[in-house]
Parts: C-alpha cells; structure tokens; sequence
C-alpha cells in the first residue's frame, strides 16, 4: 500500500531519510481492526522521529503519523485515538507505562490503511470533515487535556499560551477562547500574532514580553526559548502545563526560587484519554469551533508538509489527503 515513512535519521537533516513509497498492509492482530485513511495530520512528533527521538533504530522502516480519520471495516466514519495501551491496562491510559503513540511501536497513519486496537475508534460525526477530525487526536487532544484536566481552568481564568503558530498552540487558543478564558498569545512573528487574534486570543506579544497582568495558567510547549518568561508571567499559587520543549528541553534557569516563593504548581502533560477525545469530538459538534488548517496537500506530497514545518513556516495544522 502506499505510505509515508521514515527509513533512517538524522537530527540535523530530519527529511533525509523520509521516504514517500509502499510499504506491506498492515497487520492485524486480534481485537484490532483497520481503518481506511481518509485524511492525516502532520505533528511535530513527526519530525522528532525522522530526528531518532522517541523510534528506535530497530523499529524501522516505520510508517510516520499519529493522527486520523477514516472508514472503519464496516464503512463507518470514524476518529483514530492515537495511544496505544496495553490491552491489560485499566484506567487512564496516559498513565500506562507500556503506552505508546501510533508510528512508534506500531505502524502509524500516513498511509491508505492503518491498523489499531478496536477501542481506538471513535464516532466521526457528520458535522466535522475528515481533514478538521484529523486534527484531533495529537495536538487538539494534547491541547484539550492540557487546558481542562491538568490545568483545570475555568470560565474567566487567565491563560497565556506561548509560540502561537504551533498545531497544539493555536489549539490552545480556540479552546481557551470556547471555554471563556482571557486568552494571551506569544509569538515571534508579528503575522501570527494578528492571526491568533483572529482565532480568539483576547491580547497577543511578542515572546518574552512583559504582560500587563499575571496570569492564572501558562500552557508551554516551546520550552527553553520560552520557560524563564512563563514562570515569571503566573501569579502566586498558578500553574505553569508543558507538554513539549520545541526549542529545546534544558533551561539556563529553571527559575526554581520563583517556583517555591510563589508557591507555582508545574504540571506535566502528555497525550489524552480515549474519554477525552469523545469529549472534544462532541464539544467541536456542540460548539461549531473548528481547528485550523495551515495547508491541505494530497498524501503524495507530504514532504512540503515536513518542510514547511522544520521551517516553524505553519499556523495551524498541515493536512494530508488520500
Ligand atoms: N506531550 C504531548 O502529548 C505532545 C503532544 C503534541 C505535541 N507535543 C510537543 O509540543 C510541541 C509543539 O508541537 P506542535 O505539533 O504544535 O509543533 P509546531 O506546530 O511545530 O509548533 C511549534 C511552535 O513553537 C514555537 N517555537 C519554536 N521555536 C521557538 C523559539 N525558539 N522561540 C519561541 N517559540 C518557538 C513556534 O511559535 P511561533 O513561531 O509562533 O513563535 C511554533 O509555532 C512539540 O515539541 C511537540 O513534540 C507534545
């Protein structure tokens, strides 16, 4: 079948060992089914594996994506849920040591089919095309647990969420808008700062700016460009959410005296639960909101998708179609 995969790596020059080719159907253990790829997003998860993060050597060729909708066997329209636990697991599935995300352990999704375990199927309603159903089960889902389960924010909190072009941050900022929170935005680039006004981002800076208020909650996926100022922008007792380090995971200061003086809670998130993903499929039904797509390229011409994105040249999500 055809497939986008990565066949070696390199950290410096991540595209060179993509390839856009065939690879064998997917295999189908019990308890598992397959699902016809309508549409795929592309994560930066993507690119840390052609970097050799996160896949092993021995894992490839691997099939890269970890996010899609499609057909399920009986022609139904459907979500993928992108983790992958261990069929003994019980309960939040983000917790399970033995998890792994589709395109690390198991073949993922930028092909005509891919296989998962039956309860990583989720109804697709009919409201959402399947390129915006795409982009949910990485950067939308990551985005949707950051904000309401780790963050527990509320209608009304404060929010600044850092690097504003990103898949999970522009998220972030349609989310924090639905839910009624006062959204503050960052980003390098003076274009995508009007853009995240447009997607709902109450006030918008220049990254490392000063704001004009502390905020309740920062939500980090940039990392070392962005810690120091995120730490400094929470009020006494908020909460910094990271979920990724984008420009890098050390940190020349990790602001540890701010952190026990002013009592600052620092959450780790990961991922979401197959619950949650129902939960944001029905509020993206209830709400109208949408996610943002970048660009749409047939799946034959993913490497403009990966290029664009190693070049931080995205707002929004990068769709590939089958
Ligand atoms: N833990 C999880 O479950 C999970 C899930 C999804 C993603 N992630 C991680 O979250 C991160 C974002 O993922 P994504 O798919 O949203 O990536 P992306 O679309 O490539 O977004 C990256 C954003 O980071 C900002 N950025 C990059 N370098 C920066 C720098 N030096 N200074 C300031 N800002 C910088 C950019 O914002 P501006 O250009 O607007 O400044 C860019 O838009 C990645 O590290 C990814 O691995 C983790």
């Amino acid at each position: 079948m055809f497939a986008v995969y990565a066949e070696s790596f390199s950290s410096d020059s991540p595209l060179d060992g993509l390839v856009v080719g065939d690879r064998p159907d997917p295999e189908v253990p019990d308890g598992w089914t397959t699902v016809t790829v309508k549409a795929a997003a592309l994560n930066h998860h993507d690119l840390w594996s052609l970097r050799g993060v996160g896949l092993k050597e021995g894992a490839l060729p691997m099939i890269l994506g970890c996010d899609a909708a499609g057909l399920d066997e009986d022609g139904n329209e459907v979500v993928v849920h992108a983790v992958v636990s261990d069929p003994s697991w019980r309960g939040d599935e983000t917790f399970d040591p033995k998890r792994s995300l589709l395109s690390e352990r198991y073949q993922g999704t930028f092909a005509d089919k891919v296989a998962v375990p039956r309860a990583n199927v989720v109804p697709k309603p009919e409201s959402l095309s399947f390129e915006e159903a795409a982009c949910l089960p990485t950067a939308w889902l990551t985005a949707y647990r950051m904000l309401y389960t780790q963050g527990g924010l509320k209608a009304g909190d404060t929010v600044l969420v850092q690097g504003a072009g990103g898949g999970v941050a522009t998220a972030l900022v349609s989310l924090a808008h639905a839910g009624g929170l006062r959204v503050f935005a960052t980003s390098r680039d003076e274009d995508k700062r009007k853009k995240a006004l447009d997607l709902g981002a109450d006030d918008v800076f220049e990254s490392g700016a000063r704001l004009p208020v502390k905020v309740d909650a920062v939500m980090e996926t940039v990392g070392q460009a962005t810690w120091s100022h995120s730490i400094r922008a929470l009020r006494p007792g908020g909460t910094i959410v990271v979920s990724g380090t984008t420009s890098g995971p050390k940190v020349d200061d990790a602001e540890l005296t701010r952190i026990f003086f002013l009592q600052l809670r620092v959450i780790g998130s990961t991922m979401g639960t197959r619950s949650e993903l129902a939960s944001l499929v029905n509020l993206l039904d209830s709400t109208g909101v949408r996610p943002l797509i970048d660009r749409t390229l047939p799946m034959e011409e993913a490497e403009e998708g990966f290029a664009a994105m190693a070049e931080g040249d995205v707002f929004g999500k990068v769709i590939f179609t089958r």
